[in-house]
């Protein structure tokens, strides 16, 4: 199968398959998995669905035609699944587990089983053409999912059927990838598992808050860090390992007793004191840091609940490990890290917009002008306006996520 390959191309595609194994997680790894695929075949546009519950379920979009337009991010969130039968191209792929190359979508023919679904299209004003599906197979012969990449480009951007050699190297580097995704998906449900443990003592947080909480906080950061000027490639760094830091802010909640997390109506001050010892709670579990994952783990765990005016907690911490903590002065403005900041903005819309044991949720409004109220107050003010810049994509991220 190599055959159709240059060496030079085997070789770059195993040096990327060495990178893909140090990335921890999944949507990173997707990502870069599909951006290297994409640029080997010139692509446009491209996703890969993973089989879940026996069906594909579609985990990782880009489109860069669709980026160059203002709302075009929301795209990315789309949630659909697909069987798989020959109704569609991905389905007859994870079927048969054989490529596929479709020069038109559109014009599909009476020939073959499949038929393609427009109505993405016509929602974003896209126009798929060429089409190659492969799958993704990991050891022993198990598929994992399916990639699909979108429009072949000529020099001049315009679309142009694949390749015999595209569908070479993206199958090659399919399989290449394969491994590295099990294996990232593996670290996100373990993951996910840890949180689960917490939320079974606090029923009404659920895993969708923290898959949003990650989601919104990778998505308010990057436009941060679009209009700070940070270059893309430490962006994508950063979202490998926020989005795991993200949803780990609570986890200090494990060592908070049920009564407290499970109380139906207010705390009184005592109680309130308790509970503010979960993020003190949370530091301590990535203490003894290994990587920058735990720093930033850490960090937000810490200073999740300071506010830009200083009358957030825990304030200064001295030592995480000390029984006799008592709340400071809190941190104020820029003193409180930046990704902290972020994750208290994230958080508090989520809680505000969700039911909790103590909470009926809010309207949406009512949330929209409470965070407006409190910017420069409780929130970052340059975080509040990167959030409602990127609001069409706040909601399809809470569309995407939505409480199950
Ligand atoms: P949580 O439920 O995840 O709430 C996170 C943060 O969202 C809160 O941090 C607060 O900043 C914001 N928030 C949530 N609900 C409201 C609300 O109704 N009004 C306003 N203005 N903000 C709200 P906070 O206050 O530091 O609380 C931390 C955690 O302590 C909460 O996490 C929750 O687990 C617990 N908690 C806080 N207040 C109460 C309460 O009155 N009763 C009970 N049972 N638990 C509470
Ligand atoms: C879809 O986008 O719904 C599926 C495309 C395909 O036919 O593979
Ligand atoms: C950081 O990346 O944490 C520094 C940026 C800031 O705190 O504003
Ligand atoms: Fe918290
Ligand atoms: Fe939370």
């Amino acid at each position: 199968m190599v055959s159709g390959l240059t060496k030079n191309r085997v070789a770059a595609i195993l040096k990327i398959t060495e990178d893909l194994n140090r990335i921890k997680d999944i949507d990173s790894l997707l990502d870069r998995v599909l951006l290297e695929a994409r640029r080997f075949s010139r692509a446009d546009a491209g996703s890969i669905y993973l089989l879940e519950n026996r069906k594909l379920r579609i985990n990782y979009v880009q489109n860069d035609t669709l980026m160059r337009k203002e709302s075009g991010v929301k795209f990315l969130y789309q949630n659909h699944e697909i069987a798989v039968n020959d109704k569609s191209m991905a389905g007859y792929v994870a079927m048969t587990r054989k490529p596929l190359i479709i020069a038109d979508a559109y014009s599909l023919g009476d020939a073959v089983p499949y038929g393609f679904n427009r109505s993405f299209d016509e929602t974003a004003a896209y126009r798929t053409r060429s089409v190659l599906t492969v799958p993704l197979m990991a050891s022993q012969n198990r598929l994992i999912g399916v990639m699909q990449i979108i429009n072949a480009l000529d020099e001049n951007g315009q679309t142009v059927p694949f390749r015999g050699d595209d569908e070479l190297v993206v199958a090659y580097f399919a399989n290449h990838a394969a491994g590295s995704i099990e294996k990232a998906k593996m670290t996100r449900e373990i993951i996910l598992r840890m949180i689960g443990i917490a939320e079974l003592r606090d029923p009404e947080e659920t895993g969708a808050h923290v898959n949003r909480v990650g989601a919104y906080s990778i998505e308010i950061y990057s436009r941060w860090a679009a209009n700070h000027g940070v270059p893309e490639g430490e962006i994508k760094n950063v979202r490998d390992i926020l989005r795991i830091a993200a949803m780990l802010h609570d986890v200090g909640k494990v060592a908070i007793s049920d009564t407290l997390l499970k109380k139906r109506g207010p705390l009184d001050p005592g109680e309130f004191m308790q509970m503010q010892k979960h993020v003190i709670l949370g530091a301590r579990l990535f203490r003894n840091s290994t990587s920058d994952w735990d720093d930033m783990a850490a960090e937000i765990a810490l200073n999740h609940h300071e506010k830009w005016d200083g009358s957030g907690y825990p304030g200064k911490v001295d030592d995480v490990s000390a029984d006799d903590w008592q709340p400071g002065p809190g941190k104020k403005g820029e003193e409180i890290p930046l990704f902290a900041r972020i994750v208290a903005l994230s958080d508090v819309y989520d809680a505000l917009s969700s039911q909790r044991a103590y909470k009926e949720c809010w309207a949406e409004e009512k949330v929209l002008d409470y965070i407006r109220g409190q910017r420069g107050r409780q929130f970052d003010p340059d975080l509040v306006d990167v959030f409602l810049s990127i609001y069409d994509v706040i909601r399809a991220i809470k569309e995407k996520y939505g409480d199950n």
